[in-house]
């Protein structure tokens, strides 16, 4: 076989990419890096409006027409329709980014039964997602590639000194979901490794958005090694490794994005 190129590896022309929560702050970002590099980019979002304006919006270097769809992952059939409503506007799906993230501000002193099971459901709606991904494209016989978006705090504690005073604690229910996430990558790549479907993890550090309170956003500065917080396009070369052909022997792997705040 001809060693590919650089250029071929990171290349995602003739790809379509289904991101959920692709409205977000950082899904915004990560879905200008799979356009940027090819791909037909399928937004998901709970709003089909929402998910259309942003589709519209992003670049398309070889004329392709990005896709929008509503799916909420927290429900089933909602999830089912749009992984459905993808393909027939795509045509087809390669690769899925499992983005979206519906949670409550709660903490550990005040988080309900019923709250911390919602939360967790996160994790039911990427697996779903995961799956219908990984049948689709077996029946197909090509290639898949998934990436779940896990956290720093799915690996290591919260830091309670970055809240205390200011705002709730990083949710434990947030905690365990997103190490859930994480080893639930492992799990799925074993199993789909043969089926060529690759499924990795990519955890952001701390990528505050303007909307957090600037006292925690300092606090967190102080005890990151990078001295300063991470900026969304800092994803987008990680992501397009995890999910292109440079990344074609990585499997079951959670790269972490976090100026080296789980190095200490
Ligand atoms: N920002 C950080 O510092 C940071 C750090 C570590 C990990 N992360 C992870 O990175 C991902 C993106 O975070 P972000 O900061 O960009 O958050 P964000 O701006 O709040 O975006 C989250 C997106 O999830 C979508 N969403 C919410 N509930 C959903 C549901 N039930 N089904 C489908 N989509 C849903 C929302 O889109 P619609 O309202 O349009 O549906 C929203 O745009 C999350 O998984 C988060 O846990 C973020």
């Amino acid at each position: 076989m001809q060693e590919p190129t650089i250029q071929k590896l990171f290349d995602l022309t003739g790809r379509v990419a289904l991101i959920t929560g692709g409205s977000g702050y950082l899904g915004q970002a990560l879905s200008r890096a799979l356009a940027e590099a090819g791909a037909l980019v399928v937004i998901g979002s709970r709003e089909q409006n929402r998910a259309q304006s942003v589709a519209d919006a992003l670049p398309s270097p070889w004329g392709v027409i990005h896709r929008a769809v509503a799916l909420d992952h927290l429900n089933e059939s909602s999830l089912n329709e749009g992984f459905d409503a993808a393909v027939s506007a795509a045509g087809r799906v390669d690769i899925l980014i499992n983005n979206g993230q519906q949670g409550h501000a709660l903490d550990l002193t005040n988080v309900t039964a019923e709250a911390f099971n919602k939360d967790l459901q996160n994790a039911t709606g990427y697996f779903l997602l995961a799956r219908r991904l990984r049948d689709h494209v077996v029946s197909r016989s090509v290639p898949g590639s998934i990436v779940m978006i896990g956290s720093m705090y799915g690996v290591v504690g919260s830091y309670p000194d970055a809240y205390e005073g200011i705002c709730a604690a990083s949710p434990v229910q947030y905690h365990t979901l997103k190490g859930g996430i994480v080893h639930m990558t492992r799990h799925l790549a074993v199993y789909w490794a043969k089926d060529n479907v690759r499924v990795n993890c990519l955890s952001p550090g701390p990528f505050p958005s303007e909307k957090a309170p600037s006292q925690m956003v300092e606090r967190l500065k102080v005890k990151s090694p990078a001295g300063r917080m991470g900026e969304p396009h800092e994803l987008k070369g990680p992501l397009l490794l995890l999910v292109s052909d440079a990344g074609s022997y990585v499997t079951g792997q959670n790269l972490l994005v976090d100026g080296g705040w789980t190095a200490w």
